[in-house]
């Protein structure tokens, strides 16, 4: 079955609202996207409008890496649903591992933020992954379906369509380390399996499951070659233009060379 392909690069806490301009000046010139393809920028909140509007009329889609869940309120320093929709935001990073291992986020807040951008109409991008002591101690499929459970509790088979899950393995975020192709194919069979049974088969296989942590071009048309692989959640290697090209070169042909 032909699902969309996702491929993104999560900037982290990189990129002034001018760098981000150039970045997507130069990415926009030179991508061409097969038609079931998207191409995503998770931008820090203070680029928002500065890379959507650079972006505005291009095949490049702009995003937010995180939010809060409440609609408004005393919530110093956080960001809602509204606010990034707003300043351009079509999708959101929720669960991201570093908001989880850094700053403390749990399943049932990332679930009450991905039920706040679903009602939003921001799609989300819901992180999952174990670590390398869950995986060394034979625990990763029940971190993951535990995950699962948690921060995808309560949307419907429907809304589950629209939801993009990246698997992304904590111990190969920003380490060199990568899944293999198999580990990673293992890893997001099981999650559409979860899928399937918590929901249903048709809605499983709609689902985008992107891979994520330490992806690069030289392992990046491993990873999408494998059935259940339908995107890449990038950071390190796509923080510039020409790294994040490169991939999507890698990884399908149709790709401009100007
Ligand atoms: P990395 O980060 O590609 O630098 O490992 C991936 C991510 O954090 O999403």
């Amino acid at each position: 079955m032909s699902r969309q392909i996702v491929i993104a690069a999560n900037w982290k806490m990189h990129k002034t609202s001018e760098q981000a301009r150039a970045y997507i000046q130069q990415l926009s010139k030179q991508v061409e996207l097969a038609p079931n393809e998207l191409v995503f920028l998770a931008v820090p909140a203070t680029s928002l409008e500065a890379a959507a509007s650079a972006a505005a009329g291009t095949s490049v889609v702009v995003g937010a890496q995180n939010m809060h869940d409440a609609e408004k309120g005393a919530f110093t320093g956080e960001i809602s649903a509204n606010m990034l929709k707003a300043a351009g935001a079509q999708f959101v990073v929720l669960g991201h591992s570093e908001r989880r291992h850094v700053f403390g986020e749990d399943d049932a807040f990332i679930n009450r933020k991905l039920h706040r951008a679903i009602d939003s109409g921001i799609r989300p991008i819901v992180c999952i992954g174990e670590t390398l002591e869950q995986r060394k101690s034979g625990a990763t499929e029940r971190t993951l379906k535990q995950q699962i459970e948690q921060s995808l509790k309560g949307i419907t088979a429907e809304q589950l369509t629209t939801v993009i899950v990246a698997y992304e393995p904590v111990w190969a975020i920003g380490t060199g380390e990568t899944a293999t192709p198999e580990m990673a194919q293992e890893a997001h069979a099981f999650i559409r399996k979860t899928l399937a049974e918590l929901w249903n088969q048709d809605a499983a296989n709609k689902v985008v499951i992107q891979y994520g942590g330490s992806a690069k071009p030289a392992n990046a048309a491993g990873l999408m070659a494998q059935a259940d692989i339908d995107g890449l959640l990038i950071g390190g290697a796509a923080l510039e233009a020409d790294g994040l090209l490169q991939i999507i070169n890698n990884t399908h042909p149709i790709v401009s060379e100007s």
